[in-house]
């Protein structure tokens, strides 16, 4: 059998599994797993992968085959930055549940760019936005032979992008950037992770990631995971921290129903109160 065949059903056995560890049943996100290559978007190999409890270790060579298991593997193991957990994206993508037509918005790009691309197909768009400038000319490149992903080089926290279905972000944040509630379409989804401390990061007990819906001037709001994930730039500040390390030490996350843009909802009906916005129950 030739190499390209077998990575192919390598990747559909892959796929299979990531999305069934995330308890995902829907068959277009286990295509989407399915159909990208991951060490397009690794650099080239032997790759380090995360051994929780400490450090990374090394793949015995270059073959992809490494690649198709649930591990956390390192893009940048220098800044303790890596590809994230393959099952943890499959519920967060099947959350987000980007449509064919759609567009999402991207925060932290690489091999999941692709898989997001997959499912809006090239009715839909992806805007995927990248702080580090090796990395963001590394998702250009390669990115460049699907044309309806635009990749950006800057803060995806300030720069300015058209409304979108799906706002995706991949970097642990202690508030929402105004923009993406602002431009998040009617129905669109935010999946928004929050942690209480800056990297690293590795508790995930303070850190959980939660899907934002927009219905008008509403924010439908609920945990769907704990996280541990490097930071959003532009995303994080002190008072947040303190405010989320409260939350997460008092506990009841999993309660939460909207997000609130204002200061005034009595302290028992918050799960997260910052300035100007909170998180609660009802
Ligand atoms: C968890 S890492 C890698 C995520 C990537 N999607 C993956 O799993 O392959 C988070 C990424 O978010 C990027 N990032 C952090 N803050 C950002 C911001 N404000 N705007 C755009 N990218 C940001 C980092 O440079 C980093 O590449």
């Amino acid at each position: 059998m030739d190499r390209e065949r077998e990575l192919k059903i390598i990747r559909r056995a892959y796929a299979k599994q990531v999305t069934a560890a995330a308890g995902v049943g829907d068959p277009q996100v286990e295509a989407a797993f399915a159909a990208v290559a991951r060490e397009d978007f690794l650099g080239p190999g032997p790759w380090h992968i995360v051994r929780w409890g400490g450090g990374y270790r090394a793949t015995p060579d270059a073959d992809p085959i490494y690649l198709y298991t649930d591990d956390v593997i390192g893009i940048l193991p220098k800044r303790n930055l890596n590809n994230g957990q393959p099952s943890l994206h499959a519920a967060l993508i099947a959350a987000a549940a980007p449509q064919p037509g759609e567009h999402v918005l991207h925060i932290g790009v690489g091999y999941y760019t692709a898989i997001l691309a997959e499912l809006v197909g090239a009715t839909g768009r992806v805007t995927a936005i990248e702080y580090d400038a090796e990395l963001a000319a590394r998702a250009t490149a390669n990115l460049a032979q699907t044309p309806h992903v635009r990749v950006v080089h800057g803060d995806g926290t300030r720069i300015a992008f058209e409304p979108a279905d799906v706002i995706y972000v991949n970097a642990g944040a202690t508030r929402p950037a105004d923009a993406w509630l602002d431009r998040l379409k009617e129905g669109g989804r935010l999946i928004l992770p929050l942690t209480a401390d800056a990297f690293p990061n590795r508790d995930v007990r303070r850190g959980a990631v939660f899907r934002i819906e927009r219905h008008g001037p509403e924010f439908l709001a609920r945990r769907i995971s704990g996280v541990a994930i490097f930071p959003c730039e532009g995303g994080r500040d002190e008072a947040g921290e303190r405010a989320l390390g409260a939350a997460f030490d008092k506990g009841g996350a999993e309660r939460v129903t909207r997000l609130y843009l204002r200061d005034d909802l009595p302290e028992d009906q918050c799960w997260l109160r910052a300035p100007g916005w909170c998180l609660a129950y009802r």
